[in-house]
């Protein structure tokens, strides 16, 4: 059966309540992306970039997952073939809402990585500057989270499923940021089925043999519907 690849962006937690980035009123035209966003920031001004983290992780702890990722969920229980779930972001309501193997290339909040030592361990919902590492003792704790400039995770394991994938699916995602924006090209070569599902066509719907308008609550679990549906 089809290996499906889907990769989610922000406007799959939209209608959990979590803001997206390029929306009117996004995180990013309420922060700079330099400033929080960027090793250089951090290096610059730790409590700054701890604040905007810890205030994110705050608001993804309380948020419930909504139908969209319920639904992508049941694809993955119910589909006789491998379903891939791909996500730019960094809150946990895949997970919550039943998936697993979410592979999350720019990391998550429920992490802390060490700068000194790689090691990984469970954040605490708030950071501090100077977080010592539990393994080396450096005071070097860092939120677990791709910046802009460092390379996003999974990818060798995200190149060879597009490889794989009979049917790739975009969800929520402004199609701004690479190397994520490439992967319908990726699927596409290896003659996957494309389909975007997205409140708006991004910038790269001209990419995908098909294009869902709509709320992801809305657009999602019918989707799933129809695909179980054969
Ligand atoms: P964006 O904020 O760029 O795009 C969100 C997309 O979701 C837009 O295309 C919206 O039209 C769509 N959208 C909004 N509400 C929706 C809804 N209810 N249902 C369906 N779609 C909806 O977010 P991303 O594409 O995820 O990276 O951003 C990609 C990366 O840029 C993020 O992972 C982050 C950011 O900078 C880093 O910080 C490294």
């Amino acid at each position: 059966m089809e290996k499906i690849v889907i990769l989610t962006g922000a406007g799959i937690s939209a209608e959990s309540g979590l803001g997206t980035f390029r929306d009117e009123g996004g995180l990013w035209a309420q922060h700079r992306i330099e400033d929080v966003a960027t090793p250089e920031g951090f290096a610059r001004d730790p409590a700054l970039v701890h604040a905007f983290y810890n205030a994110r992780r705050v608001q993804a702890a309380k948020a419930e997952p909504n139908a969209a990722h319920t639904a992508l969920a049941r694809l993955q229980r119910h589909w006789p073939g491998e379903v891939v779930l791909v996500t730019q972001n960094v809150d946990s309501l895949h997970e919550a809402g039943g998936a697993r193997n979410v592979l999350h290339m720019h990391g998550t909040l429920a992490g802390a990585l060490c700068a000194a030592c790689g090691h990984r361990w469970a954040a605490p919902p708030e950071m501090t500057v100077g977080q010592p590492c539990p393994a080396c003792a450096a005071p070097t704790g860092r939120p677990d989270v791709v910046w802009f400039g460092e390379m996003p995770y999974h990818m060798d394991s995200i190149y060879d499923h597009l490889a794989e994938a009979g049917i790739f699916a975009a969800i929520g995602t402004s199609g701004q940021v690479y190397p994520a924006a490439a992967f319908v090209h990726e699927a596409a070569m290896a003659g996957a089925r494309t389909v975007e599902l997205n409140l708006d066509p991004s910038s790269g719907a001209s990419s995908f043999d098909q294009v869902i308008l709509g709320p992801a609550t809305e657009t999602v679990p019918a989707w799933v519907d129809q695909l179980l549906a054969g």
